[in-house]
């Protein structure tokens, strides 16, 4: 597998602001491209995660936090189908569904170093910070026996300097993403604890 930068700062149509689809549609989008159940779990956590920070961190209207949540929902979308085009695809479906541009522009930077976006606004670095985080807990959870019952953040963050645990998350995307924001990273941490806990 090889992802490609995308070489474009560009997405969607500034007309298409405020063009969203609903929950329901992204789901059915998600049912079918994306038969691994596992990967889609990751993408339903991230969705929760950006939906939870967005209402209670940025005080989003119900539009704006639906915006994070299709994002979050939608940002792998094409990985198990394109792998080798991994991002390319679903930016383009949802340039031809005339999606709203912020939405396009935050599923092309969640990996800067992969994709060649950079975050800009506040969705953006938090896609960007969640991603991997998202995965990383939910990795070490799955191997407690409680699972996430208890989950300590100073774990997590022990964890992280394990680098043979999870050793497919790279701890510079998570440093570089949490230098971007005013967040401590135990703080985040413990966010994404609390919010993808009960996703299933
Ligand atoms: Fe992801």
């Amino acid at each position: 597998m090889s992802i490609h930068q995308l070489g474009r700062s560009s997405f969607g149509d500034p007309a298409n602001a405020g063009k969203l689809m609903t929950i329901q549609e992204a789901h059915q989008l998600l049912e079918a491209w994306v038969p691994n159940e596992r990967l889609r779990l990751h993408m339903k956590q991230v969705a929760a995660v950006m939906k939870a920070w967005a209402i209670e961190r940025e005080g989003a209207d119900e539009q704006t936090a639906l915006k994070w949540e299709l994002a979050g929902l939608l940002h792998d979308a094409d990985w198990e189908k394109s792998p080798n085009d991994h991002c390319r695809i679903i930016i383009e479906e949802l340039e031809r569904h005339n999606i709203d541009p912020d939405v396009i522009h935050c599923i092309a930077s969640h990996g800067p170093r992969y994709f060649g976006v950079e975050p800009v606004n506040s969705m953006d670095k938090m896609i960007y910070m969640f991603d991997e985080l998202s995965g990383f807990i939910h990795a070490a959870a799955l191997i407690r026996p409680t699972r996430y019952e208890g989950l300590d953040p100073k774990s997590i963050l022990k964890k992280l300097k394990t680098l043979n645990f999870a050793a497919q998350v790279n701890r510079d995307d998570i440093t570089d993403a949490q230098s971007r924001i005013d967040t401590p990273l135990e703080e985040i941490i413990q966010f994404v604890i609390d919010h993808q806990k009960d996703v299933a």
